[in-house]
């Protein structure tokens, strides 16, 4: 059976995103808060012993993320609308129980949403329909067609077509992974991805630890197997605390751990390489195998792409999940699934589920990432949707209540809003419905009522011309505490 060989090799930042943050974390822990003044740019170079230009390129990143801004003859200070999400989520391990998951309408309602073109698109986190290379995409789909004639018509049996799985194999590299092409498998987006990965490890009534908040259509499908789940609450800076699942796993006998990595849906945050290795040591210490949600991790703002946990993973012990929905085209549905030890059980699994990926749309993703495309694209949304996520969290920050809390993420593109004062965020989608705006409701994203007070909103859709609808948000939170 072939297996992820790790071959990790740190990767450095630049320097001047370190520096953005160390700043970054003196504001998350309170050295600075919203209205002091940061050091002047000549203070930090001496004081971290860099170049005036390193520290005007840190500044100029934070300031992009709103982190802070400058005022004219003044200086920096720490953006004084934007206050974040605290770091470390309160643990009660009384909590750390497993609960059935009941299905949710409003999980349908929410994606339903995303059909009705009269809605402004805060609801489901989809890509920004400019930012999708359908052109290019169109062409590719019937230049390849063409070139393939025979090949496009037919299954691409599982493992899916070599072309693709070879350029995916290539991709992982700056996760951090070295796979092999046969070590991938094509499946119809990350969502069959992880049922897949799902069907080869749990059987109905097992338990599975995730991260709460999670992406809400996760929750639907381990309720369509089901599986119970044991939430872990995820921390906006490290993600899934190890102890808690040590702890989690010492009480209750546990099938397997799902946890979205890197730029998580909703949080927005990355784990640390650090968290990452401490999960996994975990997890393999008590033989309890990962499923990990990669999906965003191309969606960087820094220039790094971040490692995979796979990546630090020698036995084949992590199932890596992932797809092209957030960085190409959702209505591609292709995704993969790196499986390690359980390779031809998930194999199987693809096979009797829906027999194999459509050819034509794999043959035309292969040929767009062989073209070299790819990284130029990536450069170029990751750059938008920074903007974009930034832009709109400011929005926020200016029409919400005082006392909201918003996210900051490091990628991706959703925004976590805490809402101070409301309990069933239910009542705002309601509302927000009425006057044509989706958003997504907080209690959909765990099993317990942790959430009600919280929306995510998805950034991809802002710009100018949706600022009244941020607006009319804050009005509607304004009257819903009152
Ligand atoms: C974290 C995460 N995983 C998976 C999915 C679904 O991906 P796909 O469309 O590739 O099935 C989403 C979509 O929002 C997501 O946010």
């Amino acid at each position: 059976m072939l297996q992820q060989e790790s071959s990790h090799i740190s990767k450095k930042a630049p320097l001047y995103e370190s520096v953005a943050d160390r700043i970054l974390g003196m504001v998350d822990e309170g050295t600075f808060n919203p209205g002091d003044r940061v050091p002047s740019i000549r203070q930090l170079s001496q004081q971290f012993q860099v170049s005036i230009n390193t520290v005007k390129m840190a500044y100029g990143f934070l300031e992009d993320r709103r982190v802070i801004e400058s005022r004219p003859q003044s200086g920096y200070y720490v953006s004084a609308r934007l206050t974040a999400i605290p770091r470390e989520p309160k643990l009660d391990r009384r909590r750390l129980n497993p609960a059935e998951i009941t299905s949710s309408d409003v999980v349908v309602q929410v994606m339903g949403d995303v059909m009705n073109n009269n809605l402004i698109q805060f609801g489901a986190a989809i890509p920004d329909p400019n930012m999708i290379p359908v052109s290019k995409l169109n062409r590719m789909l019937s230049t390849e067609s063409r070139r393939f004639k025979e090949e496009s018509a037919g299954y691409a049996m599982p493992p899916g077509s070599i072309r693709l799985r070879t350029q995916i194999a290539r991709l992982m590299m700056r996760a951090g992974c070295t796979l092999s092409p046969e070590e991938i498998i094509i499946t119809n987006g990350a969502t069959e991805a992880v049922f897949l990965a799902l069907r080869t490890l749990c059987k109905p009534g097992d338990t599975l630890i995730i991260g709460s908040p999670i992406y809400f259509n996760f929750l639907q499908l381990i309720q369509s197997l089901g599986i119970r789940v044991l939430e872990i609450p995820m921390s906006p800076v490290d993600g899934m605390n190890p102890d808690a699942v040590e702890a989690a796993i010492d009480k209750h006998k546990v099938q397997a751990c799902m946890v979205i990595s890197n730029f998580n849906n909703p949080l927005g945050n990355c784990m640390s390489d650090h968290a990452k290795q401490r999960l996994l040591a975990v997890l393999k210490k008590h033989n309890v195998p990962l499923i990990e949600d990669d999906i965003n991790g191309d969606l960087s703002f820094s220039s790094q792409r971040p490692s995979v946990i796979k990546s630090f993973d020698t036995t084949g012990h992590s199932m890596l999940c992932s797809s092209f929905s957030k960085t190409l085209a959702p209505g591609y549905r292709l995704g993969w699934i790196a499986p390690g030890r359980y390779l031809n059980a998930v194999k199987r699994q693809k096979l009797v589920t829906n027999i194999a990926s459509p050819t034509p749309t794999q043959l035309a993703i292969a040929e767009f990432l062989i073209s070299g495309g790819y990284e130029h694209h990536l450069r170029s949304i990751r750059k938008v949707y920074g903007k974009k996520v930034a832009q709109m969290a400011d929005a926020v920050a200016q029409y919400f209540p005082q006392g909201t809390r918003i996210s900051r993420p490091d990628g991706g593109f959703t925004l976590w809003i805490e809402l101070p004062g409301l309990s069933d965020s239910m009542a705002l989608y309601n509302m927000a419905h009425q006057k044509g705006i989706s958003i997504a409701p907080g209690h959909i994203f765990s099993t317990s009522d942790r959430f009600g007070n919280c929306i995510r909103l998805n950034a991809a859709l802002w710009s100018e011309s949706v600022r009244w609808a941020v607006e009319e948000l804050g009005q509607m939170v304004y009257q819903l505490i009152k």
